[in-house]
């Protein structure tokens, strides 16, 4: 089990103020050194958090996995070919939502995103689809030659009572258990923190987690290397 780092919000501090600190790139290599297998980025239409400076700076300085998070539309599509990240995850996007709010929905756009899949599969990138953890859009997903699926942890993560937790739960393990029977990667985010991720982590089929918001959050009391080991430690203890 890998724990990825997703540094989107360190530039959403930096842009409150227009400037240049802090610096995500800077935050990426101290994730890296704090046992990361991977660095995630969100390159948003809007740009509102990372930029494209900052997604060239990555591909160029980080020495682990980059994961382009992105919306499958055709600009972002360019600069993913271009800069060549080591992973897209294909994420659906809108601009009024404070973050990705649900799934892609696979099964709704199996064409479109069958020919987007291909297209980076032409330019030899692999790609994750982030989808809710239902058997029909880990079927299509599968249907369409993706490599990887991310299941969309967020319901798991927002469930306001136990039994609804554990609904949430059962559903994304055996979305993942489908995943990997169908020689799919599976990995798993969104609302993953320092209490709901042990339960994740232990799931066997989930090869790999991205993880955020609450890591940079904690990273603003304890240091961000801190931050990132405290997390790998709860998901090494799983
Ligand atoms: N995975 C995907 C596809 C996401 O869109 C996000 C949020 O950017 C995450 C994981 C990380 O979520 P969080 O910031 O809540 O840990």
């Amino acid at each position: 089990m890998r724990v990825a780092i997703n540094i989107d919000h360190i530039a959403t501090l930096r842009n409150a103020r227009g400037g240049n600190e802090p610096d995500p790139v800077s935050a990426a290599l101290l994730c890296e050194q704090a046992g990361a297998v991977g660095i995630v980025c969100h390159l948003r239409e809007d740009r509102r958090h990372i930029n494209d400076e900052d997604v060239r700076r990555l591909r160029l300085t980080i020495k682990k996995k980059l994961d382009l998070e992105m919306a499958a539309v055709p600009e972002i599509i360019g600069i993913a070919v271009t800069t060549k990240p080591d992973l897209v995850t294909l994420v659906p996007e809108k601009r009024l939502e404070l973050t990705t709010e649900g799934g892609l929905d696979v099964v709704g756009q199996k064409k479109y995103l069958a020919g987007v899949v291909e297209q980076f599969r032409q330019n030899n990138i692999p790609v994750s689809l982030f989808i809710d953890p239902t058997e029909a859009q880990v079927r299509a997903s599968a249907d369409i030659g993706t490599d990887m699926i991310e299941i969309h942890t967020g319901e798991y993560a927002d469930a306001k009572t136990d039994s609804e937790r554990n609904e949430q739960f059962m559903r994304i393990q055996e979305a993942a258990r489908l995943g990997k029977s169908l020689n799919l990667g599976v990995n798993a985010g969104h609302g993953l923190d320092y209490e709901n991720t042990s339960a994740i982590a232990a799931i066997r089929d989930i090869d790999e987690m991205s993880i955020g918001h609450a890591v940079i959050v904690r990273a603003l009391f304890v240091g961000i290397e801190q931050a990132v080991k405290e997390m790998i430690k709860i998901v090494e203890a799983s």
